[in-house]
């Protein structure tokens, strides 16, 4: 991350004129335009902090289509729910959004505002930013969406609708721009409320100023926008490539038991999975399918290796199939397991 240098300024306005007519003109616009999901019904922080976090590295269709955001407030209903949770509950009730440490930290920060706050969700921005698992945009975004406060929050969507109004073509993946976008965001939130004023900037990002393609046409801001060629903005480092890596794992069963290993690294610590043995430790006479699937930027392909006589190693346990089920494991091993266990029952029926 780069330091604001000489030349480098952040400046507190945004190379906006009549402001309130633009934040006039966006409101009208959302009014009418504005998405209905079940986070812009409520008024309550923990359900606004669980979208938010759902939200934080998973899309928006992807959180609603599967139900995950539902399913999870009616499991943990309120902070009081999710803090007394058991954590295999918790981890379970987030497979297949992936990113476990969410889970965890939501887990946390519900326990937090018991200890700290008696139960009652904080409303000052710096109490919510104390919050485990909880930065700067998903401070603002609470903040906002929740208590009306007049707070910025700067997410990927609206960096890039506040980079093409003001025609910024810095960087923006250093400390300066950060700060500078910050400050531009912080100024035109209108003090009356930041709740339709961020969620019109999010939409506008989402739907009309997109990374892709714009549809100048149809924005309420047009008129203010000073962008003259806004697809070239904003301007990133390149991605990192992906990376492609192999990995081997068992489906090892014994009558109605199959092995599974527990997770110890950071990422998914506590999940379950398929055991991993390294491809010299695997007979050449196993039965091998495969499948692909991506974390972060890693394209795996995972070799499953049918086996029998397998002896358990540290952190494996044979598990009943009908344990399974409640077992918290990654979404690619999930498919594996519930794959297998469809095809020996349906092996058993025909038999
Ligand atoms: N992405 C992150 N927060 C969101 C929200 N509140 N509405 C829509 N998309 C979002």
């Amino acid at each position: 991350m780069s330091q604001p240098s000489k030349g480098q300024k952040i400046v507190k306005n945004p190379p906006i004129k009549d402001v309130r007519g633009l934040q006039a003109a966006m409101e009208k616009w959302f009014s009418h335009e504005g998405r209905q999901y079940p986070w812009r019904e409520t008024e309550d922080g923990y359900e606004i902090l669980v979208s938010e976090i759902m939200l934080q590295q998973t899309q928006v269709a992807t959180v609603l289509k599967r139900g995950y955001y539902k399913r999870w407030l009616e499991r943990f209903p309120d902070v009081q729910t999710l803090a007394n949770a058991d954590e295999d509950l918790v981890l379970r009730a987030w497979e297949g959004l992936g990113y476990y440490s969410r889970a965890r930290n939501l887990q946390k920060a519900a326990r937090h505002i018991m200890e700290v706050h008696n139960g009652v969700f904080p409303r000052s921005l710096a109490e919510i930013e104390a919050l485990p698992g909880v930065g700067q945009y998903t401070a603002g975004a609470v903040a906002s969406f929740a208590f009306d406060a007049a707070a910025a929050a700067v997410d990927a969507n609206i960096a890039r609708v506040l980079t093409r109004w003001c025609d910024f073509r810095e960087r923006i993946d250093t400390t300066y721009a950060r700060k500078q976008l910050m400050a531009w965001a912080g100024s035109l939130v209108p003090d009356a409320g930041g709740r339709i004023w961020n969620s019109a900037l999010m939409e506008l990002g989402q739907h009309v100023c997109k990374s892709g393609s714009v549809a100048c046409q149809k924005c309420p801001a047009a008129s203010w926008c000073r962008a003259k060629d806004p697809l070239l903005l904003p301007i990133k480092k390149k991605r990192k490539a992906q990376v492609a890596v192999e990995e081997h794992v068992l489906l090892a069963s014994r009558s109605d038991r199959i092995l599974l290993e527990q997770e110890v690294g950071r990422r998914r610590r506590g999940l379950w999975k398929l055991p991993v043995r390294s491809i010299e430790e695997i007979p050449d006479d196993s039965s091998v399918s495969k499948q692909q699937y991506t974390i972060t930027r890693y394209r795996v392909t995972m070799f499953i290796h049918e086996l029998q006589n397998v002896v358990a190693r540290e952190n494996e346990r044979w598990f009943r199939f009908e344990e399974l089920a409640e077992l918290p494991m990654p979404s690619p091993y999930r498919r594996v397991v519930v794959d297998y266990l469809a095809g020996r029952e349906k092996a058993m029926k025909s038999q």
